[in-house]
Formats: structure tokens, sequence, C-alpha cells
């Protein structure tokens, strides 16, 4: 075992010298990927099993399905990812992996499969937290984007405002209180009828609503806190439902949605460009599965625009999971700091929650 300590942090200073080709593997939820990324910024090749068809049929991500899932797909997932970058694993110098925050039992998939892996082959491992992940998908988009620059990140399971400082140091400024701003999409969309993942499906059903049918907004939109609430407006949605439906009224489920899309996106894009502003930074990046929103993509683009501030978004493809941004962040993780022990242990939670 020492013997591999000392060989990977060889070849990870080989690495740092010469960057090379990483290949990145992520299993946090719903979605097996694996991707081969050179030097951090260029995407040689990638692949993406979703799994989203099983869990459909159940409302909702069934973690023990995910587990099982990862583990019938990971190796073809893989073999995929280097079959379409034209490489084999000799040509791989390092591995990275998702091993924080997401579903223990779908991490410990992809962190056991890295390991082995890196172990097999003698190749540095490096562990990734999602959430930089979700923030590094940009760096692909944008190859000239540099920290510092403010990032608004809103996935299925985190709606944090980040101030990026470099590529490995991290401060969280704003956090949801309660649900994320994904999670409200998904229950939102669920009370309403629509299938899992409600995101993209209730962003479908908004586009003929009236935005400013229904008066909704979100907690703490007015005051100084970057914090985000959106378990308020998740109810009050419910309860417009559910009083319609007591009286035998009819809601229109279009208005519904685009107010209820409009209030969120309100909360998002004001909050994260007063905190780009107020930090004086020159950029604000959106990440995670909702920046795949076309509303919320415009609606940033339109603010930053006006205050002068540099908008960036990830591609689409990059937008929800994906083994890409892992890749390209653990590259950056590689040049900063020694490769990760054979003992890396995932975590639920992001080490953003810890601060
Ligand atoms: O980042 P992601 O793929 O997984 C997590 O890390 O959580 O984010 C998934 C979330 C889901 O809640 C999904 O409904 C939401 O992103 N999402 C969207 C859209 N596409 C995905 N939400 C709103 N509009 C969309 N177009
Ligand atoms: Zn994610």
């Amino acid at each position: 075992m020492s013997d591999y300590r000392e060989t990977s942090i060889k070849k990870a200073e080989e690495y740092r010298i010469s960057p090379s080709l990483i290949l990145g593997i992520e299993s946090s939820c719903d979605e097996t990927a694996a991707a081969v990324v050179r030097a951090g910024r260029e995407v040689v090749g990638t692949a993406v099993h979703t799994q989203i068809p099983v869990h459909r049929l159940y409302g909702g991500v069934v973690p023990e399905i995910a587990s099982r899932s990862h583990t019938e797909r990971m190796g073809s997932v893989v073999r995929e990812a280097l079959d379409n970058a034209g490489v084999t694993l000799d040509d791989i110098s390092a591995i990275a992996v998702t091993y924080r925050p997401g579903l223990i039992g779908a991490l410990l998939v992809g962190v056991s499969y890295a390991k082995g892996l890196a172990y097999a082959r003698d190749l540095p491992l490096i562990g990734v937290d999602h959430i930089t992940g979700h923030i590094a998908a940009n760096y692909i988009t944008y190859p000239d984007l540099e920290p510092p620059f403010m990032c608004i990140v809103a996935s299925g399971g985190h709606s944090h405002i980040v101030r990026v400082n470099s590529y490995t140091d991290f401060t969280l400024i704003g956090r949801t209180r309660d649900d994320a701003a994904g999670e409200a999409f998904d229950k939102v969309a669920r009370a309403m009828g629509l299938p899992y993942p409600g995101g993209p499906e209730l962003e479908k059903l908004a586009k003929d609503g009236d935005a400013n049918a229904f008066p909704l907004h979100t907690a703490f939109n007015e005051g100084e806190s970057f914090d985000f609430s959106f378990s308020g407006l998740k109810t009050a949605v419910v309860n417009i439902l559910h009083n319609a439906e007591q009286k035998g009224e009819s809601v229109n489920r279009a208005d519904l949605a685009a107010s209820f899309q409009r209030a969120v996106i309100d909360a998002l894009t004001k909050k994260s460009v007063r905190a780009a502003r107020e930090a004086g930074l020159d950029t604000l990046a959106l990440a995670g599965g909702v920046s795949a929103n076309a509303c919320l993509r415009e609606r940033l683009q339109r603010e930053c625009d006006k205050y002068g501030v540099r908008f960036c978004r990830p591609d689409m493809k990059y937008c929800t999971d994906n083994a890409a941004m892992i890749a390209c962040q653990g590259h950056y993780e590689l040049m900063a700091h020694e490769p990760s022990p054979l003992s890396l242990d995932p975590n639920a939670a992001s080490f953003l929650q810890e601060q």
C-alpha cells in the first residue's frame, strides 16, 4: 500500500509539470457518468447513463435502485467514455471521482470503482466535491474564465451563493434554509401531476403561462441575507391547488407554473447579482441542474448586463450531472495538493456546508 501512495504522489508531481488526461467518474445521484478531460478544460470523451426512466415510475429517486443501477452500469460507462475519447486506460494520468455530497450508497459505487482502478493502475486518485464540480462546468464553456468570481449553484440538493476565491478555495455566502431550488421545482411539479424530474417539465408548462397571474414570492427576498427559502413558496402553490380542488374550481396550471418559476428566478437572480456587486466581482457564473432553465439564464444575463457584470453559464450538456465537470475540477485539485488516500470516504454533505 505504501508503494501505491508513493507512486501516486510521484505521478501527481509529473502531472503538475505536464497536465494530461484525467478520467472523471460521477455517481452521486441518478446519472452514471464518466469522461476523459485533457488539462482540465478540453473534454475529449464522455458517457452518461441516466436512470431517470426507472425513478420516474416512483416519482423521485429511490436510493437503493440508484446504487444497484450504478453498480450494473459503471464498467460499461467508463469503457464507453474511453472509447469515445479514442484512448485506453494506458493513456490516463489520474482518476477523479465525486465523493460528496450525494446519496451515500450511490457515491460508494463510484468511489469504490475509482479506488480499484487507481490502485490497479498505480494512478493518483482525486476526490471531488460535486458542488465544486458543477462550478467547474463553467471552465469547460469559457476557456478564459478564472477565479475570483461569484457563483450561484442551483441544483436538486443545493441553492448556494459561493465566492470562488481560487480554483480550490471557496466561501459560502448564502444557502437555502430549507428546500433547494431544484427540489422546489420537483415538488411543485409533482403536486401539479408532472413526471420526475419536475424542473424541465414545469419549465415547459410555464412557457404559455402568465408569470404575474399569481402574486407568489419567496421569504427573505427583500432583506440583507443571501440565504434562500423555497419551502413556503412550494406550500403556497400546493395550497392554491388544494383550495381550488376543494371548491371544485380549476386553476390555470400554466399561469401557476409560470408564477412559481418567476418567484424562484427572482430570488436566485436578485441575490446572486447583489452578492457579485457587493463583493466587487466583475463575473457571476451559474451552475447546477437548474442552470438548464432558459428563463433563469435569460433573466441573469439581462440583470448582469444592466450592471456591467460578465455572466457565465455552462453549455446545456454540462448543466445537469456529468463527469466532465468532475474531471475538470479534479485537474485543479491535483494541481493544488496531494492526491486523495485510498481511504477516501464518501460523505452525504458538501464540504461547503461545514464552513
Ligand atoms: O445538478 P443536478 O443534475 O443534480 C443534483 O446535483 O441535484 O440537478 C437536478 C435538478 C433537478 O431538481 C431538476 O428538476 C432541476 O435540476 N432541473 C431544472 C431544469 N433542468 C433540471 N429545473 C428547472 N428548469 C430546468 N430546465
Ligand atoms: Zn448535481
